[in-house]
């Protein structure tokens, strides 16, 4: 008895330091909980994906099989999450996107294939080894502008936040992850890249996903993943 008070005691505290990302934002409005992102697996555990090989890496609905509503967001716009409450773990954060393909829509797409491109990273500060900061400790949201140049479309839009204070063990990493759907209008003809497959940009070893961020302090961090596409 006392000892199953200890578990779901312990059980409890680890979901109370873990988080999702069920919110989307459109130009400074945050839109209801899962109504434009696909709900996670992990929507009640809050747990991570934690086997960067998994398919539950790329929008975590393997369970859930959820899809949203698809949302008109204008090239140029600002795009952003907010997570169900301020992220705990130090880490480093990516949003990835994928244009849906020509006879399919955001609202059926599981965004399988070599299509992901990065366009936004929030990465650790780092001076050399003195100190090591990470500007998305207790983050409630953020926005990024998307680039003018993305063609029109539909794409799914995925945020992951990479927590790093286990990440010393190979696997120990944790990824924070959701896909939303949006309708990209009034568009540009750039060409997005590096394109990636999500699972299959990670393999456990870069040196920004297996790191021992507390001793000795990193001199530098690279982020995980290509170079972010600016239009
Ligand atoms: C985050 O919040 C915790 C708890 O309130 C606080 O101790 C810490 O200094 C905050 N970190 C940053 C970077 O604001
Ligand atoms: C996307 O936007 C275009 C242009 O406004 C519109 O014709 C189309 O119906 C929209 N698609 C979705 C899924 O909302």
């Amino acid at each position: 008895m006392k000892f199953g008070a200890l578990v779901s005691l312990c059980f409890v505290g680890q979901a109370l330091s873990h988080y999702t990302f069920p919110h989307l934002i459109v130009n400074g409005v945050t839109l209801p909980a899962w109504q434009n992102v696909r709900q996670t697996d992990n929507y009640y555990d809050l747990n991570p994906v934690e086997d960067v090989s998994d398919v539950n890496l790329r929008c975590y609905n393997k369970n859930t099989n959820a899809k949203a509503k698809t949302i008109d967001v204008p090239a140029g716009a600002n795009l952003g999450f907010a997570p169900n409450k301020a992220v705990y773990h130090e880490g480093t954060l990516n949003v990835y996107m994928a244009k849906v393909p020509s006879g399919s829509s955001a609202a059926e797409w599981d965004g399988a294939g070599t299509v992901w491109f990065k366009v936004h990273e929030i990465t650790p500060k780092t001076d050399g080894g003195k100190t090591i900061s990470y500007p998305t400790d207790n983050l409630t949201q953020f926005e990024f502008k998307l680039p003018q140049a993305l063609p029109t479309g539909e794409y799914l839009v995925r945020v992951e936040h990479i927590a790093l204070q286990d990440a010393a063990r190979l696997g120990g990493a944790q990824f924070y992850i959701s896909c939303g759907q949006i309708n990209v209008t009034g568009g540009g003809s750039g060409k997005p890249g590096p394109l990636v497959a999500i699972p299959g940009v990670y393999n456990g070893n870069e040196p920004g996903i297996n790191i021992d961020i507390y001793w000795p302090i990193p001199a530098k961090y690279v982020q995980p993943g290509p170079a972010v596409w600016r239009g």
